[in-house]
């Protein structure tokens, strides 16, 4: 097969929601309809349940669970699919950002009771940042869920994207009937506590089809009523749309039920994007270049401390990735070769000969890579888009074994090399800030730098709401900022300026009295500076 062939049949793409909404649920669905598991329930749920979130063994087991759940690769009507997973946990939400720089589109679960969630919204931003294309599938109709006609308006509200159902709800709960599919003109009928089967379809004319009123009874005249009402108000549905990250596609159903779940599926084998080119700091990378180059967006560390090594996972972005083939790696400007790369097939990790873009492969690491790092064919490019976010918890990161100041500088080097925080420097290294997204994320640092480094710590929280990089073409201004701030300015890893604001009154006030500034709230400016 050509290059050409195999990034045409290449879907790669993550399932997101807000914790709780369904998605654990939807991806084994998923991967049952492609045959990569046989019964329900062999994918661990990759979440850590709020009651252990200080039980360490859990949170080491889940670590097992999220390695061999991080890339699921498997087949379903022609086409090679590449499911990245998300965690659930909301204080691992970076992580999650972080993936999304990888996939080319996304299912965003909803909760048809619970509607757009906080992190629904947050999600929802990292896609927009980079127009990735969205199908919204609305879960748990077997519930008493609000009006459909509310959800979509939340969805556009809260989330700023249009929406177009492609599927309706006959009502919902306990009188739930099924979904009328708007695209198809096909109506699949509910019935609660059986599995669902190409039965349940009944091909019809369209909405004034009598087979209608034979099967739907008195919940006929307001699902006419309702497509009348979509049909006037929405557009007919346009992919081109889609692919820009314009217009979501809506669908209904259940997955617990797998009910909904197979035309959801259908349509994005048939809509979603295969992978696209992407930006580095000097070019467009086209996924049919004949050079391989691709970038790593997680580090995973190995889960046997005796053993420092980790996984970084390479998405690959053009050309054709081979194994035991010498690659550059631009940051540290050496060349380096993979013998054992891995690809991931749900539990199973196999070894592979070659990969091509819209892969995800594992590289065993001894310590060499960061989030981020591109490797080349010898181009000296990075690949843009995959930021830090300005984290929202802080806290002073204190040494309590001064015999063992060396573990810990390294342990906590390499940690916030894997990403699971970010740590700022003040005062030459002598004070350590480190910032996360969650509370947890604290124990996990404190834990494994006892467990695998030996070294112990503590933290004490900073008054501190907001970490913003700076930047400016007037150097004097931004000196000048520096010395007016100087407590509250830090330095980011890679030495760039960053203002820790204590609130974020003091943050919009330093905004408006230095103009000259510019406060950003993710590392992505840091590209733009260099191209
Ligand atoms: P997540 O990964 O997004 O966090 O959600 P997950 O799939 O784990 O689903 C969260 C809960 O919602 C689970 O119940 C799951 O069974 C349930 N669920 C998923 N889809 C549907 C649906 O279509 N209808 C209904 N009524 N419930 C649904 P749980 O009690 O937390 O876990 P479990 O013991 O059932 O696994």
């Amino acid at each position: 097969m050509t290059i050409e062939q195999e990034i045409k049949k290449r879907k790669t793409f993550a399932i997101i929601s807000h914790p709780d909404a369904g998605k654990t649920t939807l991806t084994e669905k998923l991967l049952l309809f492609g045959g990569a598991i046989q019964v329900a329930g062999a994918v661990k749920s990759n979440k850590i349940k709020k009651t252990a979130a200080s039980d360490f063994m859990e949170i080491e087991k889940q670590r097992g669970i999220s390695v061999a759940t991080s890339v699921m690769t498997f087949f379903y009507r022609g086409a090679h699919i590449n499911l990245l997973d998300t965690p659930g946990h909301k204080d691992f939400a970076e992580d999650t950002y972080r993936t999304l720089t990888a996939v080319d589109s996304v299912i965003l679960v909803i909760d048809s009771v619970k509607g757009v969630e906080p992190q629904t919204e947050r999600l929802m931003e990292v896609c927009r940042m980079r127009n990735t294309p969205v199908i919204v599938f609305i879960n748990k109709m077997d519930r008493e869920g609000q009006n459909p006609f509310d959800l979509l308006d939340e969805l556009e509200e809260k989330l700023f994207i249009n929406v177009r159902p492609l599927s309706w709800p006959i009502s919902s709960g306990s009188t739930f009937k099924g979904v009328y599919n708007l695209y198809h003109k096909s109506l699949m009928l509910f019935r609660a506590n059986q599995k669902a089967s190409e039965d349940d379809v009944l091909p019809i004319k369209d909405v004034n089809d009598t087979l209608l009123d034979e099967h739907l009874g008195k919940y006929v005249t307001q699902l006419r009523e309702d497509v009348e009402l979509i049909e006037g108000v929405y557009e007919p549905f346009d992919k081109s749309l889609y692919l820009d990250g314009l217009l979501a596609p809506v669908f209904f159903g259940s997955g617990v039920n797998n009910f909904g779940v197979k035309e959801l599926f259908d349509t994005f084998i048939e809509i979603a994007p295969e992978p696209k080119s992407r930006d580095t700091d000097s070019r467009k990378i086209e996924p049919l270049e004949n050079k391989f180059s691709g970038f790593v967006f997680k580090i995973h560390a190995n889960i046997d401390p005796r053993h420092r090594d980790r996984i970084a996972f390479l998405r690959v972005c053009s050309g054709k990735f081979e194994r035991g083939k010498f690659y550059h790696h631009v940051r540290l400007d050496k060349d380096l070769r993979f013998n054992n790369p891995a690809s991931f097939l749900a539990q199973d990790k196999n070894i592979i000969e070659e990969a091509f873009p819209g892969d995800v492969i594992g590289l065993y690491d001894t310590g060499n890579f960061k989030i981020g790092d591109t490797l080349t064919e010898g181009e000296q490019m990075m690949f843009k888009g995959i930021p830090s976010f300005s984290p929202e918890i802080f806290k002073e990161l204190i040494n309590t074994d001064p015999m063992k100041t060396k573990q810990l500088e390294k342990g906590i080097e390499q940690l916030t090399d894997e990403g699971v925080a970010q740590l700022f420097i003040q005062n030459g290294g002598n004070r350590k800030i480190v910032g996360t997204v969650g509370e947890l994320q604290f124990e996990v640092i404190q834990y494994r730098l006892q467990n695998e480094y030996g070294a112990s710590c503590k933290f004490i929280t900073q008054n501190i709401s907001k970490a913003c990089w700076l930047t400016s073409k007037d150097k004097l201004k931004l000196e000048e900022f520096m010395r007016f701030k100087m407590n509250n300015i830090a330095f980011d890893k890679d030495n760039n300026p960053v203002y820790l604001a204590d609130s974020q009154w003091m943050l919009d006030q330093m905004i408006k009295n230095y103009s000259e500034v510019q406060f950003h709230f993710t590392s992505e400016f840091k590209m733009d500076l260099v191209a």
